[in-house]
């Protein structure tokens, strides 16, 4: 069976997310289709779901509903709804939006082209997978930025966070091979890809389960693929296996820039802040999720560590990492959260000087630890009130540390035009800066230039260029990934 025409993915949440909608249109492309962005114009419609925070499933079945008239007036229009809330959810959906063709998980993204097509034939269909068997192999992957990929070093999450939905939804801690990981590294840095980004729920714990496993069950056949060389020939083996991997995916040849996220502040070891520190490759920018500067808060979170413990690693992280930027996760009015637990949270982050926080209100994930602590809940208008006092904290940071920045000059990659201002380019810098820069020739983006900064804001820089030190050479449009 064929399948030809627009296709049109839709996504909600995290950058795991993101990557797997990538993969998604990876898959339709193969068929023959082509993207759009207009729901009229596309034939198969992806909405690749989120329930992180947020009332995602309010949004969803908002959404399902405007398709719905849609749908009756295209009885060939294809609706499939993939990610966390289609794993969570699947009956529901199937209940309330029986216009739905395809409900698939976190765990077959890899089969979301298959079952279109098996809906085609025999109708609606629903298929989740409870745990990931092995990952898929070689997937297309269609990617925005031709100089920047994704790659997924593991999946799951071991840890039981109390607000976090992610470890029922996406199941236990598996890290890919670390062979698999170099060989998919070279691969995308032959089509042109010079800046990674190592992806995971728990990033910085890769590799615990591989190298459990060696321990216990003794060396399989291929022990450099499953576990590297540097590991491997270490006695005894002590060291983790993430700062073997960043170093070794900073020495495949073609990549210039590696970044990660998101690490775990009781995971930070202080060989990755090593390995940071001695590889040019790997950017000087950690993100290291807070969630609360209240001991208590962070207790009742289950996150492992206290707000002291958290300053000692980011300090300890900043003197042996010159020059570097930190951003964080911060949420606010978790249950019981009281004006002093919220006052240590700000003391935190007016204490590291944050250069960028996602901040969130907190948000019931039923089946969470926290979801059941309803006597405990904060009032919104508390939180928002919160949230605000946060931001401003946030955000005079930031612009005191962009401010920090004006006179310097710093290498950014091109992303293209901005979108403010047409005369003006976008690049970003190894602190992930955004910068505003003129240029009166075109630069493709992906090129690498020094730029001088001349201006500072809050969420962005203004600079000047200097000289453009690299230009890209992508061969492929859809490079293929091997996961
Ligand atoms: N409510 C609010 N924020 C949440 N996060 C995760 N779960 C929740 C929740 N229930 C935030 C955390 C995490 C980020 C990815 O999302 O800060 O680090
Ligand atoms: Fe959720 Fe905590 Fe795991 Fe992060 S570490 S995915 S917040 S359970």
């Amino acid at each position: 069976m064929e399948m030809n025409g627009r296709y049109l993915v839709r996504t909600y949440g995290c950058q795991m997310n993101e990557h797997d909608s990538e993969r998604i249109a990876g898959l339709l492309e193969k068929e023959g289709m082509e993207e759009t962005d207009s729901v009229e114009a596309a034939d198969v419609i992806v909405l690749n779901t989120c329930c992180i925070r947020e009332n995602a499933d309010n949004k969803l079945y908002g959404q399902l509903g405007n398709l719905k008239k849609l749908k009756e007036a295209r009885p060939d229009l294809q609706i499939a709804v993939g990610g966390c809330l289609a794993q969570k959810d699947r009956s529901i959906i199937q209940q309330r939006a029986p216009h739905v063709d395809v409900v698939f998980g976190t765990h077959n993204v890899g089969r979301a082209s298959e079952l279109l097509k098996v809906s085609q034939k025999s109708g609606p269909i629903t298929e989740i997978l409870e745990e990931s068997e092995a990952f898929p192999s070689a997937l297309p992957v269609k990617r925005d930025a031709q100089h920047a990929a994704w790659v997924t070093i593991q999946i799951g999450c071991d840890n039981s966070c109390a607000f976090c939905i992610v470890p029922a939804v996406r199941g236990r801690e598996i890290s890919r091979p670390f062979g698999e990981l170099i060989d998919e590294v070279t691969q995308l840095a032959n089509s042109g890809v010079t800046e990674i980004t190592l992806l995971g729920q728990n990033v910085n714990s890769y590799g615990r389960d591989l190298t459990l496993q060696v321990r216990k069950e003794g060396l399989p056949d291929n022990p450099e693929d499953l576990v590297g060389p540097a590991w491997l020939a270490e006695s005894p083996k002590v060291r983790p296996l993430f700062s073997e991997l960043l170093r070794s995916v900073s020495s495949v040849s073609g990549i210039r820039r590696v970044r990660y996220t998101s690490p775990h502040p009781k995971d930070l070891r202080p060989e990755t802040i090593t390995a940071m520190a001695e590889v040019d490759e790997v950017c000087e920018h950690l993100h290291l999720p807070l969630q609360s500067g209240s001991d208590r808060i962070l207790s009742a979170m289950h996150r492992g560590y206290t707000a002291d413990r958290y300053l000692q690693r980011a300090n300890e992280a900043k003197k042996l990492i010159p020059d570097l930027a930190l951003s964080t996760d911060i949420i606010v009015g978790f249950p019981g959260e009281t004006e002093k637990d919220f006052e240590a949270t700000l003391e935190v982050a007016a204490e590291i000087q944050f250069d960028n926080s996602y901040t969130f209100v907190y948000s019931p994930r039923p089946g969470t630890e926290a979801a059941e602590l309803k006597d405990h809940y904060v009032a919104s208008d508390v939180s928002a009130h919160r949230m605000q006092r946060l931001r401003n904290v946030i955000e005079r940071s930031s612009l005191r540390n962009n401010e920090s920045r004006v006179g310097h000059e710093e290498e950014v990659v091109v992303e293209g035009r901005s979108k403010r201002d047409n005369e003006m380019l976008t690049g970003r810098t190894r602190h992930n800066r955004l910068v505003h820069f003129a240029s009166k020739s075109i630069i493709r983006a992906g090129s690498y230039a020094r730029v001088r900064i001349t201006g500072a804001r809050t969420f962005n820089l203004k600079g000047e260029l200097l000289e453009v030190t690299a230009t890209p050479k992508h061969k492929t449009r859809i490079p293929v990934e091997s996961s």
